[in-house]
């Protein structure tokens, strides 16, 4: 059982309040005037990971009384709870072992007396010999040929973690062509198929529970134009595969459970990249660099279990989001990734962190009186600095942003990576000092203005700065580093849910939506007029049918 601490009765959490008054009048350019070790004291190496998060509105008080809070909130117990197999995601009965993916072959997790690192281990096995199988050429299609493409049927957590991290790792991809089939609008299957030939394609059905609307209605529509192409019933073996918790619909849909990479309810399904789900992530960078994703992320494990949370990486960076959540009411919260590759980092963490914690009740099941999980948002730079950068400089709102850049570039070409950092560099210095009334007066009088004109410029030219960033620098996009760096934030999103006393690996809030558009669905058969619903529901859907043909 999780321990039930409301934050905001904690001593801790009273004296924040008060420091909060102290630390809001204080601007983070003084905050550097006066500590010049401050870079020092707030960045941390992990590996090949550094974080700095010296830019960020706090002090030591800040630091120690966030960490008390964690204390208080009695953290420790929580990560020990969910390392040690218990049952903490309450609501659902289950445990939350997405670090026993990631464990060592020699490990030991046990799941109701049974070590489920040996059960990882075996599905990891049998991931091995088929992606090396379909790698090399050894697996064939139906008609003797080797398979050239890979499509993934699968959404949300069972689509949002491949698709990250194929991309972000494509400089380490072989010559299989990846695509990934999600959403049920039927033109993402449709355009999919048309770049693909049945005898050399693999379809692999990623679902947990096997039973997802979007993912079995494109399963079935990719079936059917396997089999209207030419195949037979028995060609499907060769090149379907599903990647699942659910044998029994599985086999059920047509394909052999031979083909099928199970993984466990245990498993939250935005946290299952590193299971069976990660097969295409496997077929596209071969086994071994997946291996080492997953080692990367082990590695972040030991260091989020057994760090002191004066160094912990996501014990710090989770605090200082609720420090700015809590206190400063910032209700977003960017990632920003100088990497090209890493251009769905920020969506897959919008699943990660907002599923986790887009929650409003808390863990004795009354409303919580406090704001929990921000939302995530982000684009790659330098491409965000032409479109919102804009608001996050000059607007009202405080957005604290999560710089992510490599010092090193997998595509190094002329002075690109140089300028890139520039850029990522740049950014959170003008985030922090600005640009005082006084520098745009002394700019303008240099460009030749009146003071007339001065004054009335002025105004708008000046940044007031102030705003925080965390700066994490990669030695270089590896798999073990991103490995890691998911893991990172995997462990801050534990971390808030733990302080904000909310259960962050249930989902209950997406199963309405799901179950109303199973009732609609029949509604959507016939011609007739609705009633049955509110004025506007009732209002689009005879509208829908008076236009639909
Ligand atoms: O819609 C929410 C959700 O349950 C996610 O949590 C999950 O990742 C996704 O649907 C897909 O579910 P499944 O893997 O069972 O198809």
């Amino acid at each position: 059982m999780l321990p039930t601490v409301n934050f905001t009765e904690t001593a801790a959490y009273k004296y924040l309040a008060d420091h909060f008054i102290n630390i809001n009048e204080k601007s983070l350019k003084q905050l550097f005037a006066e500590d010049e070790g401050r870079f020092e004291k707030f960045s941390l190496i992990f590996e090949d990971i550094l974080v700095d998060y010296s830019k960020n509105r706090i002090d030591d008080t800040t630091i120690a009384l966030l960490i008390q809070l964690a204390r208080e909130c009695k953290l420790d117990e929580a990560i020990k709870a969910m390392f040690s197999g218990d049952k903490i995601n309450q609501t659902e009965g289950r445990q939350v072992l997405h670090i026993a993916l990631r464990e060592p072959a020699d490990g030991e997790i046990l799941v109701d007396g049974k070590n489920v690192v040996k059960d990882v281990h075996q599905v990891l096995s049998k991931m091995e010999k088929f992606s090396n199988a379909i790698i090399s050429g050894s697996w064939k299609g139906y008609t003797g040929k080797v398979i050239t493409d890979v499509v993934n049927i699968g959404i949300g957590g069972s689509d949002l973690g491949p698709v990250m991290v194929t991309e972000a790792l494509k400089a380490y991809k072989n010559h299989l062509n990846m695509h990934f089939v999600s959403n049920i609008d039927g033109t993402h299957i449709a355009e999919t198929l048309k770049q693909v030939n049945p005898e050399t394609t693999l379809f692999l059905i990623a679902s947990k529970t096997f039973t997802t609307q979007e993912t079995m209605t494109n399963a079935n529509t990719a079936r059917s134009w396997f089999l209207e192409k030419g195949a037979k019933a028995n060609d499907i073996a060769k090149h379907f595969a599903a990647l699942s918790t659910n044998a029994k619909d599985v086999s059920a849909f047509g394909i052999d459970t031979e083909n099928m990479f199970e993984f466990w309810d245990w498993v939250g399904g935005r946290y299952s990249l590193w299971s069976a789900i990660g097969l295409p992530i496997s077929l596209s960078i071969g086994f071994d660099n997946f291996k080492q994703l997953l080692a990367g992320a082990h590695s972040a494990d030991q260091h989020f279990e057994t760090s002191e949370f004066e160094i912990n990486i996501p014990v710090l960076l989770g605090l200082i989001g609720v420090w700015y959540i809590n206190f400063f009411n910032a209700e977003t919260q960017a990632i920003l990734p100088y990497d090209q590759y890493m251009h769905r980092f920020a969506a897959y963490f919008q699943q990660g962190d907002m599923e986790s914690n887009g929650k409003h009740v808390d863990r004795n099941g009354n409303d919580v009186n406090y704001e929990t999980g921000p939302i995530i948002w982000g684009e790659p730079g330098t491409n965000g600095q032409h479109a919102f950068y804009q608001l996050i400089h000059q607007g009202t709102r405080l957005i604290p942003c999560d710089f992510i850049a490599p010092a090193q570039s997998l595509n190094p070409i002329g002075d690109h990576h140089p300028i890139l950092l520039s850029n990522f560099f740049a950014q959170t210095e003008a985030l922090m000092n600005g640009k005082t009334k006084e520098q745009v007066v002394s700019e303008l009088k240099k460009e030749g203005k009146s003071d007339e004109e001065i004054d009335k410029l002025a105004p708008f030219k000046v940044f007031e700065g102030n705003r925080p960033t965390n700066s994490i620098l990669l030695k270089k996009v590896t798999p073990f580093s991103l490995g890691s760096l998911i893991a990172i934030y995997e462990h801050k999103i534990f971390v808030q849910g733990i302080i904000w006393n909310i259960f962050s690996f249930d989902q209950w809030g997406v199963e309405l939506g799901k179950q109303l558009a199973k009732s609609i669905l029949p509604e959507l058969q016939d011609n007739n007029d609705v009633s049955s619903h509110d004025g506007s529901t009732n209002g689009l859907i005879n509208q829908y049918k008076a236009w639909r043909s």
